[in-house]
């Protein structure tokens, strides 16, 4: 992650050296989440006057006095920077914000309801506020991910409330980004998706993010295509994740070896090594979310889409597969304490939506046992969920006096901990390592037992790790 943050910042003073040599815009930012206050800031550090608004008034008042309600890594000094500029500024003022700005960028939340279907209550609101308020001319731009073909309606919808045609254009513009690196992905974006049938609202998007570092991909489509773009490509790593878990469990059946497995296919150009990672499952707010969406649409339509559906189930299966192994290394769970590290869905992130965490801190306390948790950033985001679970103040601490610890993230600090210090602060030295970020030796050497997802399935096996050079470059494969 390091040589990441390094290159962010030298690219970000780069830019900040030739943004005064282009135009900049009015933007309007609804919604302040992990999307929108990451994009919002990243326009605003790319030349724009931007104003980041959302309903959450408490939200926006602690943005304003400096306090970041997630975690990212370097936004916080970005916002900082940005709003001393003058060039970001934060508004509960919703009206107001409409008003002011050319260009109304959508990034509200579209969570999933029961039956998979994405929620779409919070843009619906947000539509209506720009109807009402809408006061010259505006580009409408749908960030958040939406079903496909809704931004066809909305647009129906507003040409029915007889905002004139001249006053505004909506297009669709989904977001890639990817929590924990999101900075990194808004401002080296792989490409940007415009969904646009509209050749002014075009020009003025491919010109909003002109300042961009880098020569970047543009896709311009249709409105609907954009949208399905979205689905397709989360959903499509929602498979590629759930694949490799179940390779992993059927290495574990057989004794092969996922990690090198991985590697060999990664080097495939066709294949690519990202994604071919074994662990506890995918979680945070969109493969899920996007797939179940997906699989919704399909069905709204009549059109099998077993494959997403299967991605889910072998999700759902995988998030067992951690206390299947604990069990094979302590037996019955009942009156044992056992330690969690890495609460939210991945690492560098405080996001715990869907995280694999939360059913596995279920089906412990199902099966009576206590558990202690450490997370460097998710803590108080779980809390929320489990209020009456033990959360401690470093990794040392949750491992003390536990019978066992599940690692359920690779947050480099759990690698990196003192595996003697840890064994003899805990009842029992055994371990689940789910993300393989132990380095065995090591583990052995200091008396532990554990056991690992895909490699080999027998205990303390550590065969795979000398053929494999993602114990070197583990980075390659996040
Ligand atoms: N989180 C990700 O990694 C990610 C990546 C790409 C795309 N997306 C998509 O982007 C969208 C936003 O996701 P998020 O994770 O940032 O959500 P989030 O829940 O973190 O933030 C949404 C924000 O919108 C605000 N809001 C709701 N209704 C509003 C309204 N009418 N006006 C103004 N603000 C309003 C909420 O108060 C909240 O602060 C979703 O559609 C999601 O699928 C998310």
């Amino acid at each position: 992650m390091n040589y990441i943050k390094k290159y962010t910042l030298i690219v970000l003073t780069l830019i900040e050296s030739t943004q005064q040599l282009h135009g900049s815009f009015n933007v309007t930012v609804l919604g302040t989440g992990y999307v929108g206050l990451v994009s919002g800031t990243c326009l605003a550090q790319i030349g724009h006057n931007v104003i980041c608004a959302d309903i959450d008034q408490d939200k926006i008042n602690r943005i304003s006095q400096g306090e970041i309600p997630i975690y990212e890594t370097d936004l916080s000094d970005l916002v900082t920077q940005n709003m001393k500029k003058n060039r970001l500024h934060f508004s509960s003022n919703i009206p107001e914000s409409i008003e002011k700005s050319d260009i109304i960028m959508i990034a509200v939340n579209t969570p999933s309801k029961e039956n998979g279907q994405a929620d779409l209550a919070a843009l619906e609101s947000a539509i209506a506020s720009i109807a009402k308020h809408i006061n010259n001319y505006k580009l409408i731009v749908i960030k958040s991910t939406v079903p496909i073909g809704t931004s066809n309606q909305i647009k129906i919808l507003l040409d029915s409330l007889e905002i004139t045609k001249s006053s505004f254009d909506l297009i669709s513009n989904p977001e890639f980004l990817r929590e924990g690196i999101a900075l990194y992905d808004c401002l080296h974006p792989d490409r940007i998706v415009i969904g646009s049938t509209n050749k002014k609202a075009t020009k003025i998007i491919k010109k909003l993010y002109k300042n961009l570092p880098e020569k970047t991909p543009i896709v311009v489509t249709d409105p609907t295509t954009s949208e399905a773009i979205k689905y397709a490509s989360n959903t499509f790593l929602a498979l590629k994740i759930s694949f490799m878990n179940e390779l992993a469990n059927l290495c574990d059946a057989t004794g092969a070896h996922a990690s090198t497995i991985a590697y060999a296919m990664g080097l495939d150009k066709r294949i690519s090594p990202e994604f071919l990672k074994p662990g506890p499952g995918f979680g945070g707010s969109c493969f899920p979310k996007d797939s179940f969406a997906l699989v919704h649409m399909a069905k709204e339509h009549n059109v099998p889409f077993l494959t997403v559906q299967a991605a889910l189930q072998a999700n759902d299966f995988q998030k067992t597969v951690p206390l299947t192994k604990l069990k094979s290394l302590i037996g019955n769970l009942a009156g044992k304490k056992i330690a969690i590290l890495g609460l939210a869905f991945k690492s560098n992130t405080d996001d715990v939506r869907y995280s694999p965490a939360i059913a596995i801190i279920c089906a412990l306390q199902q099966e009576g046992a206590t558990i202690q948790t450490y997370d460097p950033q998710a803590m108080a985001n779980m809390k929320k969920l489990y209020p009456q679970i033990s959360y401690c103040s470093d990794s040392y601490e949750a491992l003390t006096g536990v019978h066992a610890a599940i690692f359920l993230t690779d947050w480099s600090e759990f690698s990196a901990l003192d595996l003697k210090k840890a064994g003899k602060l805990m009842f029992a030295k055994t371990v689940v390592d789910c993300r393989n970020i132990l380095t065995p030796i090591d583990l052995i050497e200091n008396g532990f037992e554990y056991q690992t997802i895909g490699n080999g399935g027998t205990k303390n096996n550590f065969f795979s790790y000398y053929f494999c050079p993602d114990l070197i470059s583990r980075n390659v494969y996040r």
